[in-house]
């Protein structure tokens, strides 16, 4: 899978190959995490999108084979919370049906995987990653800001195991004051299942968070808390470009990936195009509205002009937003920045 492979492929001004896809399905969340979709701003009268603003899975089928035509590879499903789609399973087997589509994963808080789980796995889903921030009830209700306690998560784990998922990644956002107790615990939890707790350093994604330098964990004090307990060793990624570092357990009972968004930033191998809701694509998770795919899809563009525009956004890309970020933190450790998309409208 090089690529060389593939003359279409598409690069940006410094050379990044455009090879994966993260396509967010809903802007809903059943969620309201204070750092993502903080419930005083998503309260009930928030107005997210109307259905015909949102791709349908016609379009968002035909819009993903040409992003395969230009080089994507991996795909994934992101929201909000990709399971509050409906028939997100007959989306997943339309996406797993397209040729040179080597990889399609979802990510998702796992509260309804018990009920869609199965049918995923059936349709070709390839991959579950899970979010769950502590196993500490207090502290994963007060962080998923719905009083929703670890219970129904760890049940969606099971049941994406019953399902047939291995290697179910479980994704945990540290914040200093907030979770950063549980660290120890999680990864404990899940040593030896098989499974990869990956804690990712808390990020100034979105407008709304109010995220400050001070609530970031970095990832060396994340790996030295577990090292603490279960000793670890680095270990070398498993592809060029891979978002997590690896640690191994020392005993052989598995690893974690810590996620240095902020303390180690990766851009430098960045090769992730995003889909939102809305049909736009954006070149970075800090981007601002990105370009509109949708308009002239409904416009009755041909496949060589959507081509054409996607090749031409991924051509002139040049964002590297986390790498820059250090110049932007002012005397508050505030980042300032232009106005960013939300989280929740592009998944992460
Ligand atoms: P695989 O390695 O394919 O399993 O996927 P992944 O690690 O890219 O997937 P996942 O969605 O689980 O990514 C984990 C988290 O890392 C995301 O939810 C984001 O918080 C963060 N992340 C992913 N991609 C990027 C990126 O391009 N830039 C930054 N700054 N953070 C990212
Ligand atoms: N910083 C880091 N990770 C975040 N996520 C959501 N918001 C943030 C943030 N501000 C994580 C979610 C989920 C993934 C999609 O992104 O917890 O695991
Ligand atoms: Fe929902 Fe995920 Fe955002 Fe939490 S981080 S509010 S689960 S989309
Ligand atoms: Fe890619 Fe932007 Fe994240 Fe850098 S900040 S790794 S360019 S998505």
């Amino acid at each position: 899978m090089d690529t060389f492979a593939n003359p279409n492929q598409v690069s940006d001004v410094y050379g990044r190959p455009m090879r994966d896809l993260r396509i967010s399905v809903t802007d809903r969340c059943n969620f309201r995490c204070p750092y993502c979709m903080p419930a005083e701003v998503f309260g009930a009268r928030y107005a997210f999108l109307p259905k015909p603003e949102i791709l349908t899975f016609e379009e968002i089928v035909r819009l993903t084979r040409l992003f395969v035509d230009l080089g994507v590879r991996k795909v994934r499903l992101t929201g909000g919370e990709p399971l509050l789609r409906a028939d997100l399973p007959t989306l997943a087997a339309q996406l797993a049906a397209i040729e040179s589509v080597q990889d399609i994963a979802l990510t998702t808080n796992g509260y309804l995987l018990p009920r869609h789980a199965a049918a995923l796995r059936n349709a070709g889903l390839n991959r579950v990653t899970i979010s769950l921030d502590s196993l500490d009830d207090a502290v994963f209700r007060r962080m998923n800001g719905r009083e929703v306690g670890v219970a129904p998560v760890l049940e969606g784990i099971r049941a994406a195991e019953a399902a047939g998922f291995r290697q179910i990644k479980i994704n945990c956002v540290v914040q200093r004051g907030v979770n950063d107790q549980s660290i120890a615990a999680l990864a404990r939890h899940f040593k030896g299942t098989g499974h990869i707790v990956r804690f990712i350093e808390y990020m100034d994604v979105g407008n709304l968070n109010q995220w400050v330098l001070s609530e970031v964990v970095p990832a060396t004090e994340i790996v030295a808390r577990v090292h603490e307990v279960s000793p670890l060793q680095a270990a070398a990624p498993n592809y060029r470009g891979e978002v997590a570092n690896r640690y191994r357990y020392l005993d052989g009972e598995g690893e974690i990936g810590v996620i240095a968004s902020v303390s180690q930033p990766f851009c430098g191998d960045c090769s992730r195009a995003r889909l939102s809701t809305d049909g736009h694509v954006l070149t970075c998770l800090f981007a601002d509205g990105g370009a509109d795919l949708k308009t002239p899809l409904r416009a009755g563009a041909s496949d060589d002009d959507l081509r054409n525009l996607i090749a031409s956004v991924w051509s002139a890309r040049t964002d590297r937003y986390s790498e820059e970020r250090a110049g932007r933190i002012d005397a508050q450790g505030h980042a300032r920045s232009g106005h960013k998309v939300e989280m929740f409208q592009i998944g992460g």
